[in-house]
């Protein structure tokens, strides 16, 4: 399990940004594709990822990574690798954002803000689920406890609704490990927390919040970084029995 978490490791990581030297922002255009990924999507946005989200080498993803977030390029690498295995062609160098779509390779059910492949477009932001995510983010900032809940109510939600519902081991670890990721990312991956601010924003603009005070990581984010996190989520779903413990 442990390099499984590994191997889907999102990394982060940074160092100050002066804000003079911030790239731009422009929504996607016609001929432009984008991900089920909102991170990604925020990346083209900005340009550090191709704006029209083509052709996307493990080059541009280490780079794109490392100068918007500071991801340790071993992690980076690793997460263009999963990233080509959903490029129709095989054993491609490449892919293109909207490959990423394709249902049960990585993109899952009972994501955070997407509906379910069973339902419609599981690309696309959905107002609908997302506030079903932001109602288990009872503060103003996020704990582990928060997100976990968020989590667990969205793949109980999917089980009960979708009669197609389906998770893969891999979904599976993708989940926990984005969960752990807007944490880790756009928070402090020490304590755990991140302004919920920081996240709605991402989510629903697709675009980095500096303007409300988000800073690249001073640090690198490495593959151990997101299993650690990674584990903290899995923990966190062990809810306590107290008071009244069950005796079986
Ligand atoms: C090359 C790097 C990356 C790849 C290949 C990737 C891929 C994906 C894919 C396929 C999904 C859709 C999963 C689903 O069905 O819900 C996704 C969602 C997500 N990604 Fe990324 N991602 C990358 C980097 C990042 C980074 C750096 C972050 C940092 C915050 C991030 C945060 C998220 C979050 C929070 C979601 C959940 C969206 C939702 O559940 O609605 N990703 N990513």
């Amino acid at each position: 399990m442990q390099l499984t978490y590994l191997s889907i490791a999102v990394a982060f990581g940074s160092t100050t940004v002066n804000s003079a030297s911030l790239p731009g922002w422009a929504p996607a255009g016609p001929n432009d594709v984008r991900a089920p990924c909102p991170m990604l999507n925020a990346l083209a946005n900005h340009g550090y990822l191709p704006h029209d989200g083509k052709g996307i080498t493990v080059n541009k993803t280490v780079d794109a990574l490392k100068s918007a977030l500071n991801f340790d390029p071993v992690l980076s690498s690793s997460l263009f690798e999963f990233a080509a295995t959903t490029n129709p062609i095989p054993n491609a160098t490449f892919f293109d954002l909207d490959h990423l779509s394709r249902h049960n390779i990585l993109e899952h059910d009972a994501s955070l803000s997407r509906q379910d492949a069973y339902f419609g477009r599981a690309d696309t932001f959905n107002e609908a689920v997302f506030n079903q995510t932001k109602s288990y983010w009872t503060g103003d900032i996020i704990t582990v406890q928060m997100a976990s809940n968020a989590r667990v109510s969205r793949l109980m939600t999917s089980n009960l609704t979708n009669p197609e519902y389906s998770l893969s081991d891999l979904g599976s670890e993708f989940s926990i490990g984005e969960t752990a990721a807007y944490i880790s990312v756009l928070g402090d991956k020490k304590t755990g927390t991140v302004p919920k601010s920081y996240v709605e924003f991402l989510f629903e603009k697709e675009r980095l919040p500096w303007e409300l005070g988000f800073k690249r990581a001073a640090e690198p984010f490495t593959e151990q970084d997101l299993a650690d996190m990674m584990g903290q989520i899995v923990n966190a779903q062990h809810f306590p029995q107290e008071p009244g413990k069950v005796g079986w």
